[in-house]
């Protein structure tokens, strides 16, 4: 198992998901070496509550880094569950298709993946920037 992905595991362990009961942990490795972890925050408003990509996305950003070179996600199943839509648009953002993503459950097992695969034909900041 990566660093990265123990980082992911771990940081589940903190997930607040009392209303789903769903614990996810995500770790994220920028070009420049990085490291970045989040976990879900859920929320009694439900609609508030946070994804676990989104908080690692969130402390990547507020570290001033923009460009994943990897993400790990570790969600609360027995094997790997692949991210929700906003959260593959999330990770498009600071992406390129070839971006690897690590899938992981509760079990050993992972799945890899490619940001490309997850997202294709995206919608991105390529579409608002003009010259
Ligand atoms: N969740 C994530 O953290 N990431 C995803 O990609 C899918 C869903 C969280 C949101 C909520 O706290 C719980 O999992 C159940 O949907």
């Amino acid at each position: 198992m990566s660093e990265l992905l123990k980082k992911a595991r771990a940081v589940r362990e903190n997930a607040y998901a009392p209303y789903s009961k769903f614990k996810v942990g995500a770790a994220i490795r920028t070009t420049s070496g990085g490291e970045f972890i989040g976990c879900n925050v859920e929320n009694a408003a439900y609609p508030q509550g946070l994804c676990a990509e989104a908080a690692a996305i969130a402390a990547m950003i507020t570290a001033g880094e923009k460009h994943i070179e990897e993400i790990c996600i570790v969600a609360d199943s027995e094997k790997p569950i692949a991210p929700c839509g906003g959260c593959r648009q999330k990770l498009a953002e600071f992406s390129t298709p070839e971006t690897v993503v690590t899938l992981a459950g509760l079990e050993g097992d992972c799945t890899l993946h490619t940001i490309g695969e997850l997202l294709p034909d995206s919608f991105g900041p390529d579409h608002l920037l003009h010259p």
